[in-house]
């Protein structure tokens, strides 16, 4: 092991022997989600990847403070905001979880539905409220500062476009496919761009704006879930691209929640830098099968899984398959 202290890194940052452990964490929640899907059960199925990925995160080295989980105390007994997590002898780091992101794709055995987990440094991670945030995100290779979430579409497009030395006919966006968004929607297609409209699984809808070639995604925008908005944030920072996020609160109880937990401004601008810094590890697994990851697959007695794991200090994107041995519908540790 390279490093002094158990967690800590030699040259600063998180210990890289964390990446392995987080890739643990979203198999674990990844494998016990799959069991449930196509059941039409969210919550049973949600609850599963609760519950594995809450007892794999108490095997990991570090005190871990969960920043984005399932919700407050009083609403959500396990992966809580503010709940302390982990063996509790590494670093300070800050948790934030999607156990299982798609929670109605899992249940309708659609593709595209995860298991998410980001840590960084304590203080890394944007303590978002469970509501929505208006995102704009967009992969590498962009100049610095092309993305504003309060331009109007076309200007963006047509800016990409531009940089990109295509006509704006060649790019893509993706956004979640929701009557709030029939504005933008025009809007986009006006300005001669084509959309991928997705059912749900945002986080993924921006991690796919870094691999454009692969995807035929240039930038995700719209409205979708604060939470997601920071994890995504935490992808982004280890792949490189930009990204802008501001909270979206419907009603004045969730301002005032904001403002419970420190956001001072509710109308800021957030950039990808604010929502997630410091050394970020992110790891996503596959629940059903998508185009970022394939989902679990049982065999006999085994079960697969593919996760990809980032790294922001290093820009490592590492796909791990792993085949566990299975005893009844638990894999041997
Ligand atoms: P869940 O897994 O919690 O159901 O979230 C799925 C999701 O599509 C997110 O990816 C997205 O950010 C959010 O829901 C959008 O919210 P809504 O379904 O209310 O439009």
């Amino acid at each position: 092991m390279s490093d002094n202290i158990q967690g800590h890194d030699v040259a600063g940052g998180l210990d890289r022997v964390l990446v392995l452990e987080v890739a643990r964490v979203t198999e674990a929640a990844a494998i016990a989600a799959a069991r449930f899907r196509g059941r039409g059960d969210e919550k049973a199925a949600d609850k599963a990847a609760v519950d594995a990925m809450r007892k794999e995160l108490a095997k990991v080295h570090v005190q871990g403070r969960v920043v984005i989980g399932e919700g407050e105390m009083d609403e959500s007994p396990m992966l809580y905001i503010g709940e302390e997590l982990g063996v509790g002898d590494g670093p300070e780091v800050d948790i934030a979880v999607d156990p299982l992101e798609g929670t109605t794709i899992c249940a309708k055995a659609m593709p595209n539905a995860l298991a998410v987990l980001a840590i960084a440094e304590r203080g890394g991670l944007l303590n978002a409220p469970d509501m929505y945030m208006n995102k704009i995100a967009i992969g590498p290779g962009y100049p610095e500062g092309i993305l504003d979430l309060d331009a109007p579409p076309s200007d963006t497009l047509h800016a990409m476009a531009k940089a990109k030395g295509v006509p704006v006919s060649e790019i893509t966006a993706c956004i979640l496919d929701r009557p709030r968004h029939a504005e933008l929607i025009a809007s986009v297609r006006k300005a001669g761009a084509g959309v991928q409209l997705i059912p749900d699984g945002d986080i993924a809808g921006v991690i796919w704006t870094t691999d454009p070639k692969e995807t035929g995604i240039d930038i995700y925008f719209g409205i979708g879930g604060a939470p997601e908005g920071v994890l995504a944030a935490a992808a982004l920072r280890c792949i490189g691209g930009q990204m802008q996020g501001r909270l979206h609160p419907l009603k004045k109880e969730e301002e005032v929640r904001a403002t419970a937990m420190g956001v001072t401004d509710i109308k800021r601008k957030y950039n990808m830098n604010e929502m997630a810094s410091g050394d970020v590890i992110f790891s996503a697994t596959g629940v059903t099968d998508g185009s970022l990851l394939d989902g679990v697959h049982f065999r006999g007695d085994f079960a697969e899984t593919e996760t990809v794991v980032l790294r922001s200090k290093t820009g490592t994107v590492r796909r791990i398959k792993t085949s566990f041995r299975m005893i009844g519908t638990k894999a041997v540790p």
